[in-house]
């Protein structure tokens, strides 16, 4: 594949390739793009409704949540899952706010769209929204409102925003009262003054059975298993537990060995052998101590029987996390080798258990114990899934309410504030660049705009109203879509956080210059239908790699 041919006009691609180039390249992306935002525009806010997704097992999901959504869609284009991809960020930076940041990349693009209409050139573009997306986060700043860590009616405020439209809502009362005394359950003060939410102390197990309103908050861990042995005492009041991540069985090998027996005595060696190394390994655990044993793999029979026998609690395929869990909660050891486990690797707590619900609750009573788990309920698994991406979300919000110290009045009034100040800020802005710090602005517009059409709200009146109150100075001004009320949100009890928004903004802007940077879209198979066209060779985009490669596919060129 080398280029001796240049300087004749070259054909690179495959007859089945396909391309398409600036103009056409551009509305292509954008189109797709803008069709992923359109896909979760609806379920924007509290009044949104929910989406129900089918995957090709024939499970079933309804969610209100926009990643969720995304991430069960099978969605088969290049452009779009760049945009999924925004929310995928969304999710994991701020938690929450991943319908809002795909809605604003959806807008960016709209609006580009229009500029790229009047021959305004990309990169005019995406150095206007640079520009734009950096102004905005200090704009966010300068709303926010500074809390305490213990302002528990504003945090539940912040944890009920942010479950309205889930199917946590219903419930949100008793859960926004267990999801801060969760978030502050994990709160710590480090040293140089700063607040530190460490989530990874906090464990969410969820139930089926009863209401999500009988979830509660548990000191320490949940474990849904049970014992091994029906002889095992089921509750220990003073426990020390030994956590292991190996089997408590014999060695494979050494279970599968042949053994050719000559004489019956030969076999009866063979299992007494085995069967001291079974012993030896309950000795070693009763030697430490242990009155409890919670093992990651699998435990022999006789192992079991042992342990029984000693009067000793054991629990078997105990989840790594939760391994883990009970590690913090217990302040133990995990112990990888049964030779080097000493007291010392041991736990201090109590286990009890509850036979109707077939679980135990573990929690520790050391120093070093600590870690709670919130145990939500509901009716049935897909209601209680649903809580439970709604009690997630609200969670790291309250998380970074708590860690930063701050919230944001909500109902679109950051969105609106911050449009109008991009708008003052665009005057200072030069050239072209200037209409596209002007486009952003009105993107992010599009918050309030959905947030009053999804309430069946006149979006444009709603868009006015707001517009005149952020110019009258009333920078908290938003939208209450269960009064329909413009107020001041904060007072309303609808809020949010600072970096939900930043990140939105920034995350939403980065997806948009990805997009609007590309003129040349290059595929080795069918744009439209995309898929079967990997045959063609990676990396298309080099077009040299699919030269001799794709001649066997000729045949193929008109089958579309
Ligand atoms: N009572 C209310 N009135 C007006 N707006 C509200 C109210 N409650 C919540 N909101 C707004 O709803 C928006 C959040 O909606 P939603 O949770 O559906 O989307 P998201 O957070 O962007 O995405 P997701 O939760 O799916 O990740 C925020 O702008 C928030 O201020
Ligand atoms: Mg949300």
């Amino acid at each position: 594949m080398s280029q001796q041919m240049q300087g004749q006009p070259m054909i690179i691609l495959g007859e089945d390739a396909q391309r398409m180039k600036d103009k056409s390249a551009q509305e292509h992306n954008i189109a797709a793009a803008r069709a992923v935002a359109d896909a979760v525009r609806s379920t924007l806010g509290p009044k949104g409704m929910d989406k129900m997704l089918v995957t090709s097992m024939g499970d079933i999901v309804v969610t209100n949540d926009g990643v969720t959504i995304l991430d069960e869609m099978d969605i088969d284009n290049p452009t779009a899952e760049m945009i999924v991809e925004v929310a995928e960020t969304q999710e994991d930076e701020a938690g929450d706010g991943t319908t809002t940041a795909v809605a604003i990349a959806g807008e960016l693009l709209k609006n580009a769209e229009d500029l790229l209409d009047q021959d305004i050139h990309p990169t005019a573009i995406t150095g206007g929204y640079t520009m734009a997306a950096d102004h905005a986060k200090e704009a966010v700043e300068e709303i926010s409102i500074d809390i305490d860590n213990d302002d528990d009616e504003i945090l539940q405020q912040v944890a009920k925003t942010s479950m309205t439209g889930k199917g946590a809502e219903q419930h949100k009362d008793p859960l926004a009262e267990l999801i801060v005394d969760a978030a502050q359950a994990v709160t710590v003060e480090a040293d140089d003054g700063s607040t530190i939410v460490d989530l990874a102390y906090l464990k969410i197990e969820t139930q089926t059975g009863s209401s999500a309103e009988a979830s509660e908050l548990l000191e320490g861990a949940v474990v849904s298993k049970d014992p091994v042995h029906e002889d095992m005492p089921t509750t220990v009041e003073d426990a020390q537990p030994l956590l292991v991540d190996f089997a408590l069985e014999l060695d494979e090998a050494e279970a599968d060995t042949q053994v050719n027996v000559t004489d019956p005595d030969q076999l009866q060696n063979f299992i007494e052998q085995e069967e001291k190394q079974l012993r030896e390994m309950v000795d070693d655990i009763v030697d430490t101590g242990a009155n409890v044993v919670f093992c990651q793999k699998g435990i022999d029979d006789m192992v079991q029987h042992y342990l029984a026998k000693e009067g000793i609690l054991a629990v078997r395929r105990v989840k790594r996390s939760d391994i883990e869990f009970l590690r913090e909660v217990l302040g133990a050891e995990i112990v990888s080798d049964l030779d080097d486990a000493t007291a010392d690797h041991l736990g201090a707590g109590s286990v009890s258990r509850d036979e109707d619900e077939e679980l135990f609750y573990v929690e520790g009573s050391g120093e070093e114990a600590h870690g709670v788990t919130l145990l939500l309920r509901g009716s049935t698994e897909h209601v209680v899934d649903e809580v439970e991406r709604g009690v997630n979300d609200a969670l790291d919000v309250v998380g970074s309410a708590l860690s930063n110290g701050s919230v944001v009045p909500g109902g679109g009034a950051p969105e609106v504030e911050v449009a109008r100040e991009l708008r003052e800020y665009a005057d200072s802005v030069s050239g072209r660049e200037q209409l596209a710090v002007e486009a952003f602005a009105d993107s992010l517009e599009v918050v309030p705009r959905v947030l009053a059409e999804n309430a069946g709200l006149d979006p444009i009146d709603a868009l006015v109203d707001l517009r005149s109150a952020h110019s009258d100075g009333d920078a908290r001004a938003g939208l209450n879509v269960t009064t329909g009320d413009i107020e001041n949100t904060f007072d309303g009890g609808v809020v949010e956080t600072g970096s939900i928004k930043k990140q939105a903004m920034s995350s939403a802007s980065e997806a948009a210059n990805l997009v609007l940077k590309i003129d040349d879209i290059i595929s080795a198979g069918d744009l439209s239908t995309e898929g079967d066209g990997d045959e063609g060779g990676p990396g298309g985009a080099g077009g040299m790699g699919g030269m001799g490669g794709m001649g066997g596919m000729g045949g193929m060129g008109g089958a579309m």
